[in-house]
């Protein structure tokens, strides 16, 4: 029967934080940021293992407490220098050590993405679990977008009709993507969707809402602890 994986990359060092503490572990709500993304994927019922691809160096997981979490949660020390690269090896590592198969869904989340709510990903595996190439939660575009020169002048208004901002969790099983990011090794993709584009393949967007959104500045991790503090604290 095809499992579902999910995998956390969380190698990076949030150098847009401006903060020493790599971002995945600012405190949020009073737990580490990543806490947040494991909790909601922890409790839905589908999902066989969660795999937390760590910097080689990364000597700060190990300072928190993840008992709640049990044998679920598997932390990989296999990060790599891009976030597409620690997807790559990560994949690489659960395959070798036995633990995933070649038809198994994998759905891949930023850490750095604390307010995924159990709706959104339940909605997401039941949408794709019958789809051929799989695809990911994404929000349509609602501002005016405009094209800048490098003096930052309008050159012109780009149409936002069928234009998404992509988010995490993105779902696809184990074979494409794993040849889809090998084939893209060289190439810098911000997402696992645009390595299973390049090869031709056209994911499917499922529409999640802003919530959904990535902490990269210091004011989000704000915003992220109100909308957490809420939900905790209806
Ligand atoms: O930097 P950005 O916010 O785009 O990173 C998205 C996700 O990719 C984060 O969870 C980050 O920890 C991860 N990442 C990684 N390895 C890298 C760079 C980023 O796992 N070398």
């Amino acid at each position: 029967m095809t499992k579902f994986f999910t995998l956390i990359p969380a190698a990076g060092s949030g150098s847009r934080m401006s903060s020493e503490l790599p971002k995945q572990y600012l405190y949020l709500d009073n737990k580490p940021m990543i806490y947040h993304s494991i909790n909601t994927l922890y409790h839905n019922q589908l999902i066989t293992s969660i795999f937390v691809v760590l910097a080689p160096d990364d000597c700060d997981w190990i300072k928190y407490d993840w008992s709640e979490f049990s044998s679920k949660l598997i932390a990989l020390n296999c990060g790599g220098a891009t976030r597409a690269e620690s997807v790559l090896n990560g994949l690489t590592t659960a395959k070798q050590k036995g633990l995933i198969d070649t038809n198994d869904w994998i759905l891949v989340h930023d850490a750095a993405r604390p307010c995924l709510t159990a709706a959104q990903l339940e909605k997401l595996i039941n949408e794709l679990t019958h789809d051929e190439v799989g695809g990911l939660l994404a929000v349509p575009v609602s501002d005016t977008l405009k094209r800048s020169n490098i003096q930052d002048r309008v050159t012109h208004t780009e149409p936002r009709e069928n234009l998404w901002q992509a988010q995490t969790p993105q779902m696809f099983r184990y074979e494409l993507l794993i040849k889809a990011l090998q084939n893209a090794e060289k190439l810098h993709f911000t997402d696992d969707a645009s390595a299973i584009e390049a090869l031709g393949f056209h994911p499917k967007l499922i529409q999640s809402d802003a919530y959904n959104f990535k902490v990269t500045y210091p004011r989000d991790l704000a915003l992220a602890e109100l909308i957490i503090q809420q939900r905790n604290n209806p």
